[in-house]
Protein backbone atom coordinates (compact mmCIF):
# COMPACT_ATOMS: atom_id res chain seq x y z
CA UNK A 1 0.00 0.00 0.00
CA UNK A 2 2.83 2.64 1.11
CA UNK A 3 4.74 1.85 -1.87
CA UNK A 4 2.24 2.28 -3.72
CA UNK A 5 1.19 5.79 -2.42
CA UNK A 6 4.85 6.63 -3.05
CA UNK A 7 4.30 5.41 -7.11
CA UNK A 8 1.29 7.58 -7.42
CA UNK A 9 3.24 10.58 -5.72
CA UNK A 10 6.14 10.07 -7.92
CA UNK A 11 3.79 10.00 -10.78
CA UNK A 12 2.06 13.37 -9.90
CA UNK A 13 5.49 15.07 -9.82
CA UNK A 14 6.83 13.70 -13.12
CA UNK A 15 5.68 15.47 -16.63
CA UNK A 16 4.56 11.81 -18.15
CA UNK A 17 4.42 8.32 -17.71
CA UNK A 18 6.05 5.26 -19.67
CA UNK A 19 3.07 3.13 -21.86
CA UNK A 20 2.85 0.21 -22.99
CA UNK A 21 2.51 0.61 -26.50
CA UNK A 22 -0.32 -2.47 -27.31
CA UNK A 23 -3.83 -0.64 -26.85
CA UNK A 24 -4.98 -3.82 -25.60
CA UNK A 25 -2.65 -3.55 -22.38
CA UNK A 26 -1.74 -0.34 -22.40
CA UNK A 27 0.13 -0.85 -18.53
CA UNK A 28 1.66 2.82 -17.68
CA UNK A 29 4.83 2.75 -15.39
CA UNK A 30 6.29 6.09 -13.72
CA UNK A 31 8.93 7.79 -15.36
CA UNK A 32 11.62 6.45 -12.71
CA UNK A 33 10.57 2.67 -12.89
CA UNK A 34 13.84 0.78 -14.60
CA UNK A 35 11.78 -1.19 -17.12
CA UNK A 36 12.25 -1.40 -20.76
CA UNK A 37 9.66 -3.53 -21.87
CA UNK A 38 6.52 -4.10 -20.67
CA UNK A 39 6.06 -6.30 -17.22
CA UNK A 40 2.82 -7.96 -18.27
CA UNK A 41 2.82 -8.17 -21.35
CA UNK A 42 6.11 -7.53 -22.85
CA UNK A 43 5.27 -5.42 -25.43
CA UNK A 44 7.23 -2.04 -25.88
CA UNK A 45 7.00 1.09 -23.99
CA UNK A 46 7.27 4.73 -24.99
CA UNK A 47 6.95 7.86 -22.50
CA UNK A 48 3.81 9.72 -22.88
CA UNK A 49 4.28 13.28 -21.65
CA UNK A 50 1.52 15.81 -20.48
CA UNK A 51 1.39 17.58 -22.97
CA UNK A 52 -1.27 19.95 -21.82
CA UNK A 53 0.35 21.73 -19.50
CA UNK A 54 2.77 23.21 -22.81
CA UNK A 55 -0.07 24.59 -24.87
CA UNK A 56 1.35 28.19 -25.95
CA UNK A 57 3.15 27.23 -28.86
CA UNK A 58 4.21 30.83 -30.10
CA UNK A 59 6.25 31.48 -26.52
CA UNK A 60 8.01 28.10 -27.13
CA UNK A 61 9.33 28.73 -30.54
CA UNK A 62 10.55 31.86 -29.09
CA UNK A 63 12.03 30.00 -26.25
CA UNK A 64 13.87 27.70 -28.23
CA UNK A 65 15.37 30.51 -30.60
CA UNK A 66 16.51 32.33 -27.67
CA UNK A 67 18.16 29.78 -26.40
CA UNK A 68 20.03 29.24 -29.71
CA UNK A 69 22.39 32.27 -29.17
CA UNK A 70 22.78 31.48 -24.74
CA UNK A 71 26.23 29.77 -23.72
CA UNK A 72 24.34 27.97 -21.16
CA UNK A 73 25.31 24.74 -21.33
CA UNK A 74 22.17 23.22 -21.67
CA UNK A 75 21.24 25.33 -24.25
CA UNK A 76 24.64 24.60 -26.63
CA UNK A 77 22.79 21.22 -26.63
CA UNK A 78 20.26 20.93 -29.76
CA UNK A 79 18.76 17.78 -27.83
CA UNK A 80 18.30 19.97 -23.65
CA UNK A 81 17.89 23.12 -25.90
CA UNK A 82 13.83 21.59 -26.26
CA UNK A 83 14.24 20.56 -22.12
CA UNK A 84 10.81 20.74 -21.90
CA UNK A 85 9.53 17.83 -24.09
CA UNK A 86 11.81 16.15 -22.45
CA UNK A 87 10.94 13.49 -19.51
CA UNK A 88 13.00 14.74 -16.36
CA UNK A 89 12.48 16.97 -13.86
CA UNK A 90 15.10 20.21 -12.81
CA UNK A 91 17.39 19.75 -12.06
CA UNK A 92 18.45 17.21 -14.46
CA UNK A 93 22.19 16.14 -13.92
CA UNK A 94 23.07 15.93 -17.89
CA UNK A 95 25.65 14.40 -19.35
CA UNK A 96 26.44 16.22 -22.66
CA UNK A 97 28.72 15.92 -25.88
CA UNK A 98 26.74 19.04 -27.22
CA UNK A 99 25.30 17.41 -29.30
CA UNK A 100 22.68 17.75 -32.00
CA UNK A 101 22.96 21.67 -33.87
CA UNK A 102 23.58 19.51 -37.34
CA UNK A 103 23.45 21.21 -40.60
CA UNK A 104 20.46 21.24 -42.95
CA UNK A 105 22.30 21.39 -46.73
CA UNK A 106 20.68 21.56 -50.02
CA UNK A 107 22.29 18.43 -52.26
CA UNK A 108 22.01 19.29 -55.84
CA UNK A 109 22.90 16.64 -57.58
CA UNK A 110 21.31 14.36 -55.25
CA UNK A 111 17.72 15.88 -55.89
CA UNK A 112 18.91 15.73 -59.87
CA UNK A 113 20.01 11.79 -59.26
CA UNK A 114 16.77 11.52 -57.05
CA UNK A 115 14.94 13.23 -60.13
CA UNK A 116 13.75 16.05 -57.53
CA UNK A 117 13.83 19.90 -58.08
CA UNK A 118 15.04 19.82 -54.41
CA UNK A 119 16.49 17.78 -51.48
CA UNK A 120 17.50 18.90 -48.23
CA UNK A 121 19.92 16.23 -46.39
CA UNK A 122 19.80 16.74 -42.51
CA UNK A 123 23.56 15.27 -41.87
CA UNK A 124 23.39 13.61 -38.01
CA UNK A 125 26.65 12.14 -38.99
CA UNK A 126 27.90 15.58 -37.50
CA UNK A 127 26.89 14.87 -34.06
CA UNK A 128 30.25 14.29 -31.60
CA UNK A 129 30.83 10.83 -32.30
CA UNK A 130 29.66 10.76 -36.10
CA UNK A 131 26.15 9.65 -35.70
CA UNK A 132 22.56 10.13 -34.94
CA UNK A 133 22.36 7.92 -31.67
CA UNK A 134 24.18 10.45 -29.79
CA UNK A 135 20.89 12.83 -29.52
CA UNK A 136 19.00 9.75 -27.66
CA UNK A 137 22.59 8.82 -25.80
CA UNK A 138 22.33 12.20 -23.84
CA UNK A 139 19.20 10.93 -22.61
CA UNK A 140 19.52 7.59 -21.75
CA UNK A 141 22.74 8.04 -20.02
CA UNK A 142 21.36 10.55 -17.75
CA UNK A 143 18.49 8.83 -16.85
CA UNK A 144 21.25 5.72 -15.92
CA UNK A 145 22.75 8.76 -13.90
CA UNK A 146 18.91 9.41 -12.38
CA UNK A 147 18.68 5.88 -11.79
CA UNK A 148 22.15 5.26 -9.99
CA UNK A 149 23.15 2.62 -12.11
CA UNK A 150 27.19 1.48 -12.36
CA UNK A 151 27.28 0.09 -15.91
CA UNK A 152 25.31 0.97 -19.12
CA UNK A 153 25.41 -1.92 -21.68
CA UNK A 154 24.31 -2.18 -25.17
CA UNK A 155 24.26 -4.60 -28.18
CA UNK A 156 25.38 -2.46 -31.59
CA UNK A 157 26.22 -2.70 -35.29
CA UNK A 158 28.74 -0.30 -34.15
CA UNK A 159 27.43 3.54 -34.19
CA UNK A 160 25.71 2.56 -30.85
CA UNK A 161 28.59 1.47 -29.29
CA UNK A 162 30.53 4.48 -29.66
CA UNK A 163 27.84 6.78 -28.92
CA UNK A 164 27.58 4.80 -25.30
CA UNK A 165 31.21 4.50 -24.72
CA UNK A 166 31.74 8.02 -25.39
CA UNK A 167 28.44 9.26 -22.87
CA UNK A 168 29.41 6.75 -20.24
CA UNK A 169 33.32 7.87 -20.74
CA UNK A 170 31.74 11.66 -19.67
CA UNK A 171 29.44 10.28 -17.08
CA UNK A 172 32.27 8.11 -15.25
CA UNK A 173 30.06 5.46 -15.54
CA UNK A 174 31.02 1.65 -16.68
CA UNK A 175 30.11 0.62 -20.28
CA UNK A 176 29.91 -2.95 -22.11
CA UNK A 177 29.27 -2.85 -25.67
CA UNK A 178 28.22 -6.68 -27.47
CA UNK A 179 29.04 -6.47 -30.83
CA UNK A 180 29.22 -9.17 -33.68
CA UNK A 181 32.39 -9.99 -34.17
CA UNK A 182 34.20 -9.44 -37.38
CA UNK A 183 31.07 -7.27 -38.34
CA UNK A 184 32.03 -3.65 -36.94
CA UNK A 185 33.50 -1.45 -39.02
CA UNK A 186 36.96 -0.53 -38.24
CA UNK A 187 36.40 3.22 -37.31
CA UNK A 188 33.46 2.26 -34.81
CA UNK A 189 35.11 -0.25 -33.20
CA UNK A 190 38.15 2.16 -32.48
CA UNK A 191 35.79 4.46 -31.21
CA UNK A 192 34.54 2.20 -28.71
CA UNK A 193 38.26 1.44 -27.52
CA UNK A 194 39.18 4.87 -27.08
CA UNK A 195 36.51 5.94 -25.31
CA UNK A 196 37.19 3.06 -22.56
CA UNK A 197 34.82 0.63 -22.70
CA UNK A 198 34.42 -3.07 -22.56
CA UNK A 199 33.97 -4.28 -25.94
CA UNK A 200 32.83 -7.66 -25.94
CA UNK A 201 32.94 -9.39 -29.55
CA UNK A 202 30.52 -11.70 -29.71
CA UNK A 203 30.30 -15.05 -31.51
CA UNK A 204 26.90 -13.95 -33.75
CA UNK A 205 25.03 -11.56 -35.29
CA UNK A 206 23.83 -8.42 -33.85
CA UNK A 207 20.06 -10.20 -32.90
CA UNK A 208 22.30 -12.52 -31.16
CA UNK A 209 23.64 -9.65 -28.84
CA UNK A 210 20.04 -8.38 -28.54
CA UNK A 211 19.00 -11.30 -27.19
CA UNK A 212 21.91 -11.35 -24.53
CA UNK A 213 21.08 -7.31 -23.56
CA UNK A 214 17.61 -8.29 -22.84
CA UNK A 215 19.27 -10.98 -20.38
CA UNK A 216 21.55 -8.73 -18.80
CA UNK A 217 18.93 -6.14 -18.53
CA UNK A 218 17.53 -8.18 -15.47
CA UNK A 219 20.11 -7.30 -13.33
CA UNK A 220 20.37 -4.29 -11.12
CA UNK A 221 23.32 -2.77 -11.46
CA UNK A 222 22.65 -2.53 -15.34
CA UNK A 223 21.40 0.02 -17.23
CA UNK A 224 20.56 -0.80 -21.01
CA UNK A 225 20.83 1.52 -23.77
CA UNK A 226 19.32 0.06 -26.91
CA UNK A 227 16.70 1.83 -28.64
CA UNK A 228 14.33 -0.48 -26.70
CA UNK A 229 14.96 1.85 -24.09
CA UNK A 230 12.25 4.92 -24.64
CA UNK A 231 14.37 7.49 -23.06
CA UNK A 232 17.22 7.36 -26.17
CA UNK A 233 13.55 7.78 -28.32
CA UNK A 234 12.97 11.14 -26.10
CA UNK A 235 16.41 12.23 -27.03
CA UNK A 236 16.36 11.23 -30.53
CA UNK A 237 12.73 13.00 -31.20
CA UNK A 238 14.52 16.42 -30.76
CA UNK A 239 15.87 16.12 -34.10
CA UNK A 240 12.30 16.98 -35.47
CA UNK A 241 12.44 19.89 -33.41
CA UNK A 242 15.73 21.32 -35.03
CA UNK A 243 14.54 20.50 -38.14
CA UNK A 244 11.49 22.30 -37.97
CA UNK A 245 13.52 25.29 -36.74
CA UNK A 246 15.79 25.11 -39.57
CA UNK A 247 12.82 25.00 -41.75
CA UNK A 248 11.59 28.19 -40.50
CA UNK A 249 8.15 25.74 -39.28
CA UNK A 250 7.17 24.94 -43.10
CA UNK A 251 6.67 21.32 -42.56
CA UNK A 252 7.90 19.17 -45.27
CA UNK A 253 6.12 16.71 -47.46
CA UNK A 254 8.22 14.24 -46.75
CA UNK A 255 11.03 12.93 -44.48
CA UNK A 256 13.02 9.35 -45.63
CA UNK A 257 15.43 7.65 -43.34
CA UNK A 258 17.37 4.49 -43.12
CA UNK A 259 15.79 1.63 -41.04
CA UNK A 260 17.49 -1.30 -38.90
CA UNK A 261 16.28 -1.10 -35.25
CA UNK A 262 13.12 1.59 -36.55
CA UNK A 263 14.96 3.48 -33.24
CA UNK A 264 15.55 6.51 -35.60
CA UNK A 265 11.99 6.10 -37.39
CA UNK A 266 10.28 5.87 -34.58
CA UNK A 267 12.02 8.85 -32.67
CA UNK A 268 11.36 11.21 -35.46
CA UNK A 269 7.44 10.52 -35.87
CA UNK A 270 7.16 10.97 -31.88
CA UNK A 271 8.76 14.65 -32.44
CA UNK A 272 6.51 15.65 -35.24
CA UNK A 273 3.43 14.25 -33.20
CA UNK A 274 4.18 15.81 -30.24
CA UNK A 275 4.58 18.84 -32.43
CA UNK A 276 1.53 18.99 -33.60
CA UNK A 277 -0.28 17.81 -30.77
CA UNK A 278 1.49 21.24 -29.49
CA UNK A 279 0.07 23.52 -32.46
CA UNK A 280 3.42 23.80 -33.34
CA UNK A 281 2.58 22.26 -36.96
CA UNK A 282 -0.19 22.20 -38.41
CA UNK A 283 0.28 18.27 -40.26
CA UNK A 284 3.23 15.87 -39.63
CA UNK A 285 5.46 14.97 -42.93
CA UNK A 286 5.02 11.38 -44.91
CA UNK A 287 7.65 9.24 -43.03
CA UNK A 288 9.15 6.82 -45.13
CA UNK A 289 11.71 4.29 -43.91
CA UNK A 290 14.54 2.40 -46.62
CA UNK A 291 15.88 -0.76 -45.35
CA UNK A 292 18.79 -2.99 -47.49
CA UNK A 293 17.00 -5.42 -49.22
CA UNK A 294 19.17 -8.52 -47.36
CA UNK A 295 18.13 -6.73 -44.56
CA UNK A 296 14.26 -5.75 -44.56
CA UNK A 297 11.65 -7.79 -42.38
CA UNK A 298 10.03 -4.30 -41.86
CA UNK A 299 9.44 -3.78 -45.83
CA UNK A 300 8.72 -7.43 -46.31
CA UNK A 301 5.92 -6.93 -43.55
CA UNK A 302 4.74 -3.61 -45.14
CA UNK A 303 4.18 -4.63 -48.88
CA UNK A 304 2.01 -7.41 -47.56
CA UNK A 305 -0.16 -5.37 -45.45
CA UNK A 306 -3.27 -3.93 -47.48
CA UNK A 307 -3.07 0.00 -47.16
CA UNK A 308 -7.02 0.29 -46.34
CA UNK A 309 -6.87 -1.88 -43.52
CA UNK A 310 -3.53 -0.73 -41.84
CA UNK A 311 -3.70 3.43 -43.03
CA UNK A 312 -4.21 5.39 -39.51
CA UNK A 313 -1.71 3.00 -37.47
CA UNK A 314 -4.26 2.43 -34.97
CA UNK A 315 -4.07 -1.22 -35.00
CA UNK A 316 -0.65 -3.20 -36.02
CA UNK A 317 0.18 -6.36 -36.92
CA UNK A 318 0.98 -8.81 -34.33
CA UNK A 319 4.09 -10.44 -35.79
CA UNK A 320 7.18 -9.93 -38.06
CA UNK A 321 8.72 -13.26 -39.49
CA UNK A 322 12.59 -12.07 -39.14
CA UNK A 323 15.11 -11.96 -41.30
CA UNK A 324 17.13 -15.44 -40.01
CA UNK A 325 20.26 -14.47 -41.81
CA UNK A 326 20.98 -10.51 -42.58
CA UNK A 327 23.19 -9.59 -45.42
CA UNK A 328 24.48 -5.89 -46.65
CA UNK A 329 27.22 -3.39 -46.65
CA UNK A 330 25.78 -1.09 -44.83
CA UNK A 331 26.67 -3.15 -41.55
CA UNK A 332 24.67 -0.25 -39.36
CA UNK A 333 21.43 -1.74 -40.30
CA UNK A 334 22.93 -5.36 -40.90
CA UNK A 335 19.74 -6.40 -38.64
CA UNK A 336 16.91 -9.33 -39.04
CA UNK A 337 15.10 -8.81 -35.97
CA UNK A 338 14.32 -5.16 -35.34
CA UNK A 339 13.36 -4.75 -31.44
CA UNK A 340 11.27 -1.54 -32.26
CA UNK A 341 9.35 -2.64 -35.45
CA UNK A 342 6.32 -2.26 -33.69
CA UNK A 343 6.71 1.30 -32.53
CA UNK A 344 8.59 2.26 -36.58
CA UNK A 345 5.85 0.88 -38.27
CA UNK A 346 3.44 2.59 -36.66
CA UNK A 347 4.71 5.84 -37.06
CA UNK A 348 5.29 5.53 -40.67
CA UNK A 349 1.79 4.39 -40.91
CA UNK A 350 -0.02 7.85 -39.29
CA UNK A 351 2.04 9.46 -41.26
CA UNK A 352 1.18 7.97 -44.99
CA UNK A 353 4.60 6.96 -45.39
CA UNK A 354 6.42 3.65 -46.94
CA UNK A 355 8.66 1.26 -46.18
CA UNK A 356 10.95 -0.36 -48.89
CA UNK A 357 14.30 -1.83 -49.80
CA UNK A 358 17.03 -0.95 -51.60
CA UNK A 359 19.50 -2.92 -53.05
CA UNK A 360 23.87 -2.81 -52.22
CA UNK A 361 24.06 -1.30 -56.04
CA UNK A 362 21.78 1.22 -54.94
CA UNK A 363 23.12 2.08 -51.72
CA UNK A 364 26.36 2.28 -53.29
CA UNK A 365 25.50 4.71 -56.14
CA UNK A 366 23.46 6.97 -53.52
CA UNK A 367 26.39 7.31 -51.47
CA UNK A 368 28.71 8.12 -54.13
CA UNK A 369 26.17 10.75 -55.37
CA UNK A 370 25.91 12.05 -51.85
CA UNK A 371 29.82 12.72 -51.76
CA UNK A 372 29.65 14.54 -54.75
CA UNK A 373 27.55 16.90 -52.99
CA UNK A 374 30.08 17.36 -50.56
CA UNK A 375 28.64 15.22 -48.34
CA UNK A 376 30.25 12.25 -46.98
CA UNK A 377 27.82 9.68 -45.29
CA UNK A 378 28.56 6.11 -44.39
CA UNK A 379 26.28 3.24 -46.67
CA UNK A 380 23.43 2.87 -44.31
CA UNK A 381 23.08 6.55 -44.25
CA UNK A 382 22.63 6.72 -48.07
CA UNK A 383 19.42 4.29 -48.53
CA UNK A 384 17.85 6.90 -47.66
CA UNK A 385 19.01 8.69 -51.67
CA UNK A 386 18.06 5.58 -53.18
CA UNK A 387 15.48 5.30 -51.48
CA UNK A 388 13.74 8.57 -52.22
CA UNK A 389 14.96 7.53 -55.79
CA UNK A 390 12.44 4.66 -56.03
CA UNK A 391 9.64 6.46 -53.92
CA UNK A 392 9.85 9.45 -56.81
CA UNK A 393 10.18 7.03 -59.56
CA UNK A 394 6.79 5.24 -57.91
CA UNK A 395 4.94 8.34 -57.49
CA UNK A 396 4.99 8.68 -53.89
CA UNK A 397 7.19 11.66 -54.14
CA UNK A 398 6.20 14.05 -56.27
CA UNK A 399 9.51 16.35 -58.25
CA UNK A 400 8.45 19.45 -56.44
CA UNK A 401 7.70 18.12 -53.45
CA UNK A 402 9.70 19.24 -50.49
CA UNK A 403 11.79 16.14 -49.09
CA UNK A 404 14.19 15.94 -46.35
CA UNK A 405 17.15 12.83 -46.45
CA UNK A 406 18.26 12.21 -42.82
CA UNK A 407 21.63 10.84 -43.19
CA UNK A 408 22.51 9.01 -39.86
CA UNK A 409 26.53 8.43 -39.85
CA UNK A 410 29.81 9.84 -41.19
CA UNK A 411 31.81 8.89 -43.86
CA UNK A 412 34.38 8.18 -42.09
CA UNK A 413 33.28 5.61 -40.05
CA UNK A 414 33.75 3.00 -42.89
CA UNK A 415 36.20 4.38 -45.02
CA UNK A 416 37.04 0.77 -46.48
CA UNK A 417 34.06 0.69 -48.53
CA UNK A 418 34.50 3.97 -49.65
CA UNK A 419 37.75 2.90 -51.45
CA UNK A 420 36.87 -0.09 -52.62
CA UNK A 421 33.45 1.34 -54.59
CA UNK A 422 35.67 3.67 -55.83
CA UNK A 423 38.79 1.64 -56.81
CA UNK A 424 35.91 -0.89 -58.16
CA UNK A 425 36.27 -3.87 -55.69
CA UNK A 426 33.44 -3.51 -53.73
CA UNK A 427 31.77 -6.95 -53.55
CA UNK A 428 29.31 -9.12 -50.97
CA UNK A 429 29.17 -12.94 -49.85
CA UNK A 430 26.38 -13.90 -51.67
CA UNK A 431 25.33 -18.09 -50.90
CA UNK A 432 23.97 -20.24 -53.33
CA UNK A 433 21.25 -22.84 -52.08
CA UNK A 434 23.89 -25.80 -52.11
CA UNK A 435 26.09 -23.62 -49.63
CA UNK A 436 28.78 -22.38 -51.95
CA UNK A 437 29.51 -18.67 -51.11
CA UNK A 438 30.57 -16.68 -54.03
CA UNK A 439 31.40 -12.84 -53.67
CA UNK A 440 28.98 -11.09 -56.08
CA UNK A 441 30.61 -7.13 -57.12
CA UNK A 442 28.83 -4.06 -56.89
CA UNK A 443 30.11 -2.21 -59.92
CA UNK A 444 30.41 1.68 -59.40
CA UNK A 445 28.61 3.73 -61.85
CA UNK A 446 30.31 6.89 -60.28
CA UNK A 447 33.57 5.61 -59.61
CA UNK A 448 36.56 7.77 -58.88
CA UNK A 449 39.56 5.74 -58.44
CA UNK A 450 43.05 6.93 -57.71
CA UNK A 451 45.63 7.71 -60.27
CA UNK A 452 49.28 6.98 -60.47
CA UNK A 453 50.32 10.27 -62.51
CA UNK A 454 54.07 10.86 -62.50
CA UNK A 455 55.81 13.40 -60.01
CA UNK A 456 55.63 16.52 -62.70
CA UNK A 457 53.43 19.40 -62.66
CA UNK A 458 52.90 18.55 -66.95
CA UNK A 459 51.47 14.84 -65.40
CA UNK A 460 48.62 16.42 -63.26
CA UNK A 461 47.99 19.24 -65.28
CA UNK A 462 47.26 16.25 -68.36
CA UNK A 463 45.23 14.17 -65.53
CA UNK A 464 43.00 17.31 -64.54
CA UNK A 465 42.65 18.11 -68.87
CA UNK A 466 41.38 13.78 -68.81
CA UNK A 467 38.50 14.62 -65.95
CA UNK A 468 37.42 17.87 -67.50
N1 LIG B 1 22.06 4.46 -39.82
C1 LIG B 1 23.12 4.23 -39.04
C2 LIG B 1 24.40 4.89 -39.39
C3 LIG B 1 23.00 3.38 -37.92
O1 LIG B 1 24.06 3.17 -37.15
C4 LIG B 1 21.76 2.77 -37.66
C5 LIG B 1 21.59 1.87 -36.52
C6 LIG B 1 20.69 3.07 -38.50
C7 LIG B 1 20.87 3.91 -39.58
C8 LIG B 1 19.33 2.50 -38.28
O2 LIG B 1 18.68 3.17 -37.26
O3 LIG B 1 18.20 1.21 -35.87
O4 LIG B 1 17.15 3.40 -35.40
O5 LIG B 1 16.48 2.11 -37.40
N2 LIG B 1 22.53 1.43 -35.84
C9 LIG B 1 22.38 0.65 -34.60
C10 LIG B 1 23.71 0.51 -33.89
C11 LIG B 1 21.64 -0.59 -34.74
O6 LIG B 1 23.89 -0.41 -33.11
O7 LIG B 1 24.56 1.38 -34.08
P1 LIG B 1 17.54 2.43 -36.42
Amino acid sequence: MMEKTARAAEQATEKGLQRCIDPACGAIYGLRERIYVCSRCAGTLEIDLSLAALQNSGAMRKLWAARAASRDPRNVSGVWRYRELLPFNEPVPFVTLFEGNTPLYHGPRSAQYCGLDDLRLKHQGCNPTGSFKDTGMTAAVTQAVVLGARTVVCASTGNTAASLAAYAGRAGLQAAVLLPKGQITAGKLAQSLDYGALVCEIDGNFDDCMRLIQELGDDPSIYVANSINPFRIEGQKTVAFEMMEQCLWQVPDHVVVPGGNMGNSTALGKGFQELLDLGLISRVPKLSVIQAEGSAPVARLFASLDPREWADGERLPDTMAPVEKPRTLATAIKIGAPVSWKKGLRAVLRSGGKVIAVSEQEIADAKAMIGRDGIGCEPASAATVAGMKKLVAAGHIRRDDSVIGVLTGHMLKDPDYVSHYHRGTLSIDSSAKDGSVTPQRIAGAFRNAPESVAATKAAILESLKRRR
